[in-house]
């Protein structure tokens, strides 16, 4: 998570957290660096961030792959685990009471949760059925007028996989989401109100 790409999180998570449409949540937290923008920004607007990872990390995360870290696996289990690793980060940014980890499998949690969403940050899994079952269980958990994020959204295969670009554009497609902005690979879609007005996209100012 690049600065640029936090800071526009974070101001994201400050205009939809006050609009009042409910807390923010996130889909992969990993050490909690995306965490700490959302949750300050939670913070600020009086509402809470739901970070959900069942830390052990993403197929790409893995022993073998080139984005895999030695030091967030736990040497009892010989089983990546960033769960220790995102508290620490959470309790060092002094932003434990506005960020809630929520433990567990993505999807599964979702079958149990309604929403809606202020804003919904997606940045868990990029493997194709995974990343599918993350748009399609909580996009439709952001609240009418409500901000959807979306990581790693790459045009260009040379910059990186194609599963979240490709998702993000069914999105758009679909005709209930509008744009709302790109910061590197950090994309934002404002879901339309009936009527097809939306309501974070409207507050462009902090
Ligand atoms: C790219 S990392 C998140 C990085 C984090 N948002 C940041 O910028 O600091 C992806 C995370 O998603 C988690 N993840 C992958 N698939 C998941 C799933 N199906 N359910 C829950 N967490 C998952 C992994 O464990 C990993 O920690």
């Amino acid at each position: 998570m690049p600065e640029p790409e936090g800071m526009a999180l974070y101001q994201a998570g400050l205009v939809a957290g006050r609009t009042g449409l409910g807390p923010l949540l996130e889909i992969g937290t990993y050490c909690a660096k995306s965490a700490v923008y959302l949750g300050a920004a939670a913070r600020e607007a009086g509402t809470l961030l739901f970070s959900i990872d069942h830390h052990h990390g993403s197929e790409e995360l893995q022993p073998g792959w080139a984005h895999h870290d030695p030091e967030v696996v736990d040497p009892a289990t010989g089983v990546i685990d960033t769960l220790p690793l995102a508290r620490r980060t959470v309790r060092e940014a002094g932003l434990e009471d506005s960020v809630v980890l929520v433990v567990g499998e993505s999807a599964s949690v979702a079958k149990w949760w309604k929403g809606p969403f202020a804003m919904v940050f997606i940045d868990g899994g990029h493997g194709a059925h995974v990343a599918r079952a993350d748009f399609s269980s909580w996009a439709p958990k952001v609240s009418p007028r409500g901000t959807l994020a979306v990581h790693d959204v790459f045009a260009d295969p040379a910059e990186g996989g194609q599963v979240p670009y490709q998702l993000y554009g069914e999105l758009l497609g679909s005709g209930e989401w509008e744009p709302g902005g790109a910061t590197g690979s950090l994309r934002l879609l404002h879901r339309r109100a009936a009527g097809g007005l939306t309501g974070a996209g409207q507050q462009a100012t902090l």
